[in-house]
């Protein structure tokens, strides 16, 4: 389904929107989640908690949003979290200059060039504004953090860029109070902030996004005495790299992480069993693996802290979206906090004081979701669908009475009475049945509960599978399990089979 789709379900449908949007003069990259959004990123982020955080032990921890200055000095975010910009002399108007002349010159410049060479290629190319054609000047380079004065003394500080560096800071703490070992997982969830120079696409690239981030702390002598490894094997991924030649053409290869190990397109096990376990979880939430890849960022594409780096990637109707930074940051991050701290931030494993390696699963969450209902939606014959997993859905039930006479509506609205507290669920008893199910269809409702006049008579109700459209006729009394199996992950015509449920002819 493509971009304009996906934003018009997303409108109409209340998953997200324009932060403001009766205000013309809101910044851009701002949105927010409606209700059917917040439930979406709620279940997505539940799901990474269970297979992701949980499944791997990892431990999680909440940052504040606001961290001080020496944190970025430290991180290296102040001086090195810079994108570089050219203005225009006329209209003012600020451009993206690594991007614009890429674009208009099909030169390949890092983001990292020195200005003057980008300045070199906008003269030798005869560049000029996009907007109004007027003269640029020269390249310069903009910090993306977002500073902030507080209190009143105005202390400066930042909203933070990425969660990661409130694990970093209180790894210390963390690793002693909760008594761990290496190697282990801290991971967080929330808001970073970035004030990107062309925020574009809703929740592709915005101002104010949400992340889910694993941070994997090990000793790098151990990487490849990683037992977990074996769970992982066999797991077959897809790993994207630029060919030897030197020349820009990049090979796609699908490898168990086995053969990506032993092929040395992986550097060691530990690396390779976090980039399944990423994988996987996309898998489970219902991407299809074929459309996901790995790539081997180049020298010049990787973050300052990264000495290798894979972008999970989703193929999307925009093309190769990145979902996920898969970053090995060695001790970077430990080490320059301890050195700006001054504190020794190292910690023993075997006997030995050492300063832990990090490899980091970095998740743009917002993105991910824009993926899952890209992935998910589609247009049939006689009605939209949102063919969601059933365990990430934001309405799990609709309960409908067939008619609206002859006590339906009050046996439905009790059965709606007994659920809600437990399910997300809704009453609705208006239009025709067909359209109250091509309205649940459309926003990916897994089932349909509908009441009419037998279950008046022997106490049993209709459930409507939204991906066949196959109804059976249960006991009212199994509902509450059916859903909680069928929710939990198991398989619609499983949990009917098991619950002795009749199919409807
Ligand atoms: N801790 C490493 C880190 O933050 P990153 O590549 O800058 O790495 C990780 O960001 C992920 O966060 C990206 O893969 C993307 O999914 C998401 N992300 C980054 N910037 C974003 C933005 N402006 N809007 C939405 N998502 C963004």
């Amino acid at each position: 389904m493509s971009y304009n789709e996906i934003l018009r379900l997303a409108l109409e449908r209340g998953f997200f929107f324009p932060t403001a949007e009766i205000y013309s003069n809101t910044p851009a990259g701002l949105w927010d989640y409606g209700p059917l959004g917040v439930k979406l990123r709620e279940r997505f982020v539940e799901l990474w908690r269970k297979e992701v955080v949980r499944r791997d032990d990892m431990i999680e921890v909440d940052g504040a949003l606001i961290m001080p200055r020496d944190v970025f000095v430290a991180s290296g975010h102040l001086e090195s979290f810079v994108d570089p910009v050219v203005q225009c002399k006329a209209c003012r108007a600020v451009i993206r200059a690594d991007r614009y002349i890429n674009e208009r010159t099909g030169l390949q410049v890092p983001e990292r060039a020195p200005e003057a060479e980008m300045d070199r290629m906008i003269s030798e190319h005869g560049l000029r504004c996009p907007t109004c054609g007027g003269e640029l000047g020269n390249v310069s380079k903009f910090n993306m953090m977002f500073s902030l004065n507080v209190g009143i003394s105005g202390e400066t500080a930042y909203l933070r860029p990425e969660t990661a560096q409130s694990i970093f800071v209180s790894f210390q703490r963390v690793y002693r109070v909760m008594r761990l070992k290496l190697p282990v997982g801290l991971a967080q969830f929330g808001k970073s902030f970035r004030n990107e120079i062309s925020p574009r696409q809703s929740l592709m690239r915005m101002r104010e996004f949400y992340q889910a981030e694993a941070e994997i702390f090990f000793n790098p002598e151990k990487a490849n005495l990683f037992n977990k490894f074996e769970t992982f094997k066999d797991f077959k991924i897809n790993i994207c790299k630029k060919e030897k030649n030197g020349g820009n053409s990049w090979k796609t290869s699908s490898l168990t992480c086995l053969e990506a190990l032993e092929s040395g397109i992986l550097p060691n096990k530990l690396v390779a069993y976090y980039l399944a376990l990423i994988g996987r979880f996309y898998e489970v939430a219902g991407v299809d693996p074929s459309n996901i890849r790995f790539r081997v960022l180049g020298d010049d594409e990787r973050a300052f802290y990264a000495e290798a780096a894979y972008d999970l990637e989703v193929k999307t109707s925009l093309g190769w979206i990145e979902l996920v930074a898969c970053n090995y940051r060695t001790d970077y991050d430990i080490s320059r906090h301890a050195a700006v701290s001054k504190q020794d931030l190292s910690v023993v494993d075997d006997g030995k004081k050492i300063i832990p390696h990090v490899f980091e699963l970095s998740m743009g969450v917002d993105r991910s979701l824009y993926v899952v209902l890209e992935q998910s939606f589609q247009r049939e014959d006689e009605r939209d669908v949102l063919r969601i997993k059933q365990y990430l859905c934001p309405v799990q039930l609709g309960i409908f009475p067939l008619v609206t006479k002859d006590g339906l509506p009050e046996y439905a609205l009790e059965v709606y009475g007994h659920l809600k507290l437990d399910f997300d669920c809704y009453y609705d008893d208006s239009g025709s049945i067909g359209r109250r199910y091509r309205r649940a269809d459309e926003v990916g409702v897994p089932v349909c509960l509908t009441v009419d006049y037998q279950s008046l008579r022997d106490d049993t109700v209709t459930l409507r599978d939204r991906d066949t459209m196959g109804q059976i006729r249960l006991g009212r009394d199994k509902v509450y399990m059916f859903l909680k199996d069928f929710l939990g992950g198991k398989s619609f015509g499983d949990v009917a089979k098991e619950l002795g449920a009749v199919w409807i002819k």
